[in-house]
């Protein structure tokens, strides 16, 4: 990597030379965040019991690695929708990055690509898709570029978001389906966090309001108003058939749910539980995992995001039926500390970490990784 000098030199932030891990990126992170947006990024929903337990399930997955197999000549390439991925990591979608760093998903994107990563760029990205697809659509090394759709209220717009994707290079659709309301996310409410002036969602512009509704006298603006617009299996239904591209559910975690997207056409699946932001207390997705994989893990490729920190981490999800895996806050952290730069660095370091615990479990290539590398509980 550079040094701070060259760095310098072309209006590059540098890296602190001490960070040599994801969670030095995250204190590196936190010392150049402004707190609101601090809080909005880090914090989970209720008391972050599953925020925290994402992280501590996967730590307690214990490996029971193979020696003496020869590993020579491995690598970490996987197949997913009939691309070639160099590896198996995926950028989350997480909206508004320009609050972490003033080129914000530009630089997620410009560096994912160079690192042969995958990106989901966020409904809620406070950068134009078609600047994103501008960027790196075109690119023969870069990673599976996908958009997450939330639906909106106003459907017409919502196709015609999805037509933008697809003009603009998108390779996949991911529909988001855990978030039909915001989580109660008390900590980013007692920072009062608000967006800045400047940073918005900006690819929602001109979307018709949602259609008012009367709520009766001490009726619920939930249930009386919001979800009269939230997703239901229809809508799946309805996406089915106005897209050719792959469609991945995100935030799938009960198997019945996965044999429900199977049977509608649904391509593929994201584990997830929006990184403890939604339902607090739900499972975390180490645990979800492998019961998804019972039900439905040979038909589609699964995918898992929520608390993976570590090339051990990835491993675990490997063997526990992921064919790929989403980070969410690390890489934002990377970015907050060092741009593009730290973003890259930021999957550079988690590719290392695998290729080490791959080696050092006897697996050669992806493939070899199977759930008896873990030990059973
Ligand atoms: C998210 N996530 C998310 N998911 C999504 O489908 N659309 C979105 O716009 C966002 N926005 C978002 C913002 C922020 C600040 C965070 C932290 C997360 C969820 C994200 O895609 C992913 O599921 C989790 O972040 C994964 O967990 P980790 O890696 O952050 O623990
Ligand atoms: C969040 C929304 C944007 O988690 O998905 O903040």
């Amino acid at each position: 990597m550079s040094t701070s000098a060259d760095a310098a030199q072309h209006g590059l932030q540098a890296i602190p030379p001490d960070t040599v891990s994801l969670a030095d990126y995250e204190r590196h992170a936190q010392a150049r965040m402004d707190a609101g947006a601090w809080a909005y990024l880090q914090g989970g929903a209720g008391d972050e019991h599953t925020l925290d337990a994402n992280t501590r399930a996967w730590q307690q997955l214990h490996l029971l690695p193979r020696v003496l197999r020869h590993t020579a000549g491995g690598h970490t390439r996987t197949q997913l929708f009939g691309r070639t991925l160099s590896h198996p990591l995926i950028l989350a979608p997480v909206a508004y990055q320009k609050l972490a760093h003033p080129e914000g998903e530009m630089d997620t994107a410009l560096a994912a690509a160079a690192q042969e990563a995958g990106f989901v760029l966020s409904t809620q990205a406070s950068t134009r898709l078609e600047d994103i697809g501008d960027a790196i659509s075109a690119d023969d090394l870069r990673g599976p570029l996908w958009m997450q759709l939330y639906l909106q209220p106003d459907r017409a717009f919502t196709k015609a978001l999805l037509h933008r994707a697809e003009a603009a290079g998108f390779d996949a659709i991911v529909l988001t389906v855990d978030a039909p309301t915001s989580g109660v996310r008390d900590r980013e409410r007692r920072a009062n966090f608000q967006l800045p002036v400047g940073i918005s969602a900006v690819n929602l512009l001109g979307m018709a309001p949602a259609p008012a509704r009367d709520v009766p006298a001490n009726g619920s603006a939930l249930f009386d108003d919001l979800l009269y617009h939230a997703p239901t299996w229809d809508d799946v239904a309805w996406l089915r058939a106005q897209t050719r591209r792959p469609i991945l559910l995100k935030g799938v975690l009960h198997p019945d749910d996965a044999r429900q997207a199977l049977s509608l056409g649904v391509d593929g699946l994201i584990v997830s539980n929006h990184g403890g932001r939604t339902l607090d207390t739900v499972l975390p997705t180490a645990r979800a995992l492998p019961r998804i994989a019972d039900a439905v893990g040979s038909d589609m490729p699964l995918l898992v995001d929520g608390g993976i920190r570590r090339g051990t981490d990835v491993l675990k999800a490997l063997a526990l039926g992921a064919r790929a895996v989403l980070i969410g806050r690390p890489y934002v952290h990377a970015l907050a500390t060092a741009g593009a730069l730290g973003v890259a660095h930021c999957i550079r370091l988690l590719r290392d970490e695998l290729e080490a615990a791959m080696a050092l479990t006897g697996c050669a290539t992806l493939a070899d990784i199977h759930r008896d590398l873990i030990e059973k509980s």
